[in-house]
């Protein structure tokens, strides 16, 4: 069970020196009650406050952002990443599942709960994700079947949603490096802008600006899990 202390440094009050600090100094509640014990156990949706600043507790937490431009999905870089437009609330183990490239905006989930993150990211994952692809040539209908990407195999669109000449939506199942980039070249086109719309049967949700994200629901993570 986890130690106020901890929650409190990995919501990045500070050191765990720090937080410390926070609840000798009296300034850390737990269920409006004050907490003076930094081992004190933390439970599922509890209330913790530090000063005014108060919010629920939960061991895993994943939010859906709708992804900005010029942002990487990695942690240790020098660049600008998803991860800086994160408000503060959210505890600082979260990890993208999976990576969108710098220039492509949409729908990216971020969780500390390992087991949901293996789970979309493994190889056995059929789930279809759907990306909204601007081409800088008008799109002839071509198939997008049976396109080969050297050592990263054979791949296909499994689906294709014709929206005008320009815009179409891509559904692959798998997640090769640059892929829908490297299937767009494959038929003398390029990609101008490219932005997922959705995961299996999870939506970006359209009232997410670009860079937003918030916590989501049950039903939500569920749907990733069905
Ligand atoms: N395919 C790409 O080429 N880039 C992405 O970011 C995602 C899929």
């Amino acid at each position: 069970m986890p130690r106020l202390d901890k929650i409190l440094a990995n919501y990045q009050f500070g050191s765990r020196n720090d937080v410390k600090k926070l609840i000798k100094n009296k300034q850390v509640k737990v269920n409006d009650e004050l907490i003076l014990k930094d081992n004190y156990i933390v439970e599922e949706n509890d209330f913790i406050s530090v000063d005014s600043f108060k919010f629920k507790y939960h061991e895993f937490v994943t939010i859906m952002m709708n992804k900005q431009k010029n942002r990487i999905c990695t942690h240790d870089s020098n660049d600008i990443t998803i991860y800086d437009d994160l408000d503060l609330i959210y505890p600082s183990n979260l990890s993208s599942i999976g990576r969108l490239d710098k220039d492509t905006t949409g729908l990216i989930i971020l969780t500390n709960d390992g087991q949901l993150n293996h789970k979309i990211t493994s190889k056995n994952n059929n789930s279809i994700k759907r990306y909204l692809v601007t081409l800088s040539k008008a799109y002839q209908q071509e198939p997008l079947v049976n396109i080969d990407l050297g050592a990263d195999g054979i791949v296909s669109a499994k689906t294709i949603e014709v929206i005008d000449e320009y815009k179409i939506i891509i559904g692959i199942t798998d997640g090769k490096y640059h892929q829908i980039k490297r299937m767009i070249h494959s038929i003398d086109n390029d990609v101008k802008e490219l932005h997922r719309l959705s995961i299996g049967s999870l939506k970006l949700d359209e009232s997410l600006m670009f860079g937003q994200s918030r916590p989501m629901t049950q039903e939500e993570v569920g749907l990733l899990y069905g």
